[in-house]
């Protein structure tokens, strides 16, 4: 047998009576497939660990606590044999043998008339890896191809053409904080399949040069307005590539509900009859800080976290931000867009109660290869800001947080 490939199938399990034998590591790694397959799974095993045991309290599978017993397997479609019993094991497998019934054996795969792929998906597809032969078997090399054919389809390295039509519209993706790591792997993927991108300054601007040269990028900050408002430009701009039938990316900075107006774009493309698709981001408003050091909550030192925008100052009457409240909370303050009125926004919570030795940190550039950090107090803020020449675009933190990490290394 061990001569000849093994011969790749996928099981269609929804329904059908799978039997997994022990409950320890192997069938945690394996239940979830299953689960998501549908299979009917029964565990036969007198202990599971606390992973498997919670499958079980959740109803996903039918746990008998028990060992092992000649006719478990008659009734099965398919079987995991994973006891740590290699005797049970071996009088398990020749029942399943009896039985025609495919069985995966974790302690010999020699033995096993069916072994499992690495597998992985992508966007709809299962990517299932396997050896040819039992002595070539190799799981950890299994892995890595499975690993470096899924990665590649993810972010578009390995760039497999679709042969059916793709809804055209548009993706407003979040494109997290600035590293290019730090977007989420569908809005990698939606990238890696655009046609148009239409791009803000902030976000993970090294992704577009990533880009095959038939992609059309256009910079959302050069789009003429005219008679029209900046916001408008950009619809219009989604709007008639949409219409040409073109898959167009709108890739902002951050989550696009986060100070993106993201929802206006969605509106837009609603009442032009378009289809949109959002994808959240890694909001600088949490991420920013904590490249810098600082976690926006910490046990026993802030129970909340607000998020406030400071591009109006408080005493501006297209301000809706309740500021006298603010200087009332304990927890941690977090502005974005608040570096030109930080002077004017310390003033109005310290005089409205908050102490002038609160901790301010400025964290400009997070997560680029340009950050840093710059630490002050409400009191001395306005002054560091242009002591320090601190530019947008920045995060300030306000609260005890600032000073809860470790001091950085020397
Ligand atoms: C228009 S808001 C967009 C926020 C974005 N939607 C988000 O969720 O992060 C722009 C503000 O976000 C903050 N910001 C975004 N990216 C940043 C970064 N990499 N470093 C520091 N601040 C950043 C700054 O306060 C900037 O002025």
């Amino acid at each position: 047998m061990a001569e000849h490939p093994a011969y790749p199938v996928g099981l269609r399990l929804f329904g059908r009576r799978v039997v997994v034998l022990g409950g320890g590591q192997v069938a945690q790694r394996r239940l979830p497939a299953l689960i998501a397959a549908g299979a009917d799974i029964v565990l036969v095993s007198p202990e599971a660990t606390p992973s498997v045991e919670a499958m079980a309290d959740a109803g996903e599978i039918t746990w008998e606590k028990r060992p092992y017993a000649d006719g478990d397997l008659a009734a099965a479609w398919y079987a995991l044999i994973a006891t740590s019993d290699p005797e049970a094991n071996s009088r398990a497998s020749a029942e399943a043998e009896r039985h025609r019934v495919w069985c995966v054996r974790s302690d010999d795969a020699d033995l096993a008339t069916a072994w499992t792929p690495a597998t992985g998906t992508s966007a709809g597809v299962t990517v299932a890896v396997l050896t040819t032969d039992a002595r070539g078997r190799d799981p950890r090399h299994t892995a890595a191809i499975r690993d470096a054919v899924v990665e590649g389809l993810r972010d578009g390295t390995l760039v497999a053409p679709h042969h059916r039509t793709r809804t055209p519209g548009v993706a407003l993706v979040g494109g997290g904080p600035g590293d290019p790591d730090l977007i989420t792997v569908r809005g990698r993927r939606l990238l890696a399949e655009a046609d148009v991108v239409i791009a803000d300054r902030l976000g993970p601007r090294d992704l577009l040069a990533e880009l095959p040269s038939h992609v059309e990028v256009i910079d959302a900050a050069k789009i003429p307005y005219g008679r029209y408002m900046a916001q408008e430009a950009i619809n219009n701009a989604l709007i008639e590539h949409a219409k040409q039938g073109k898959s167009v990316v709108r890739l902002k900075g951050g989550d696009p509900f986060v100070f993106g107006r993201g929802m206006e774009e969605v509106q837009a493309l609603a009442e032009a009859g378009i289809a949109c698709t959002v994808v959240p981001g890694i909001s600088s408003s949490i991420s920013v800080p904590g490249a810098a050091g600082i976690p926006v909550t910490h046990r026993g030192v802030a129970h909340e976290f607000t998020v406030v925008s400071g591009h109006v100052a408080p005493d501006d009457e297209r301000s809706l931000v309740d500021w006298p409240s603010l200087a009332k909370l304990t927890g941690t303050l977090v502005i974005l867009m608040g570096v030109d009125k930080i002077g004017k926004i310390a003033e109005t919570l310290v005089a409205h109660g908050k102490s002038p030795e609160t901790p301010v940190a400025l964290v400009q550039e997070g997560t680029t290869a340009a950050q840093r950090r710059v630490d002050a107090t409400l009191a001395t803020v306005a002054g560091t800001v242009r002591a320090e020449d601190v530019k947008p675009p920045a995060v300030i933190v306000i609260g005890e947080v600032v000073n809860v990490g470790p001091e950085p290394a020397a």
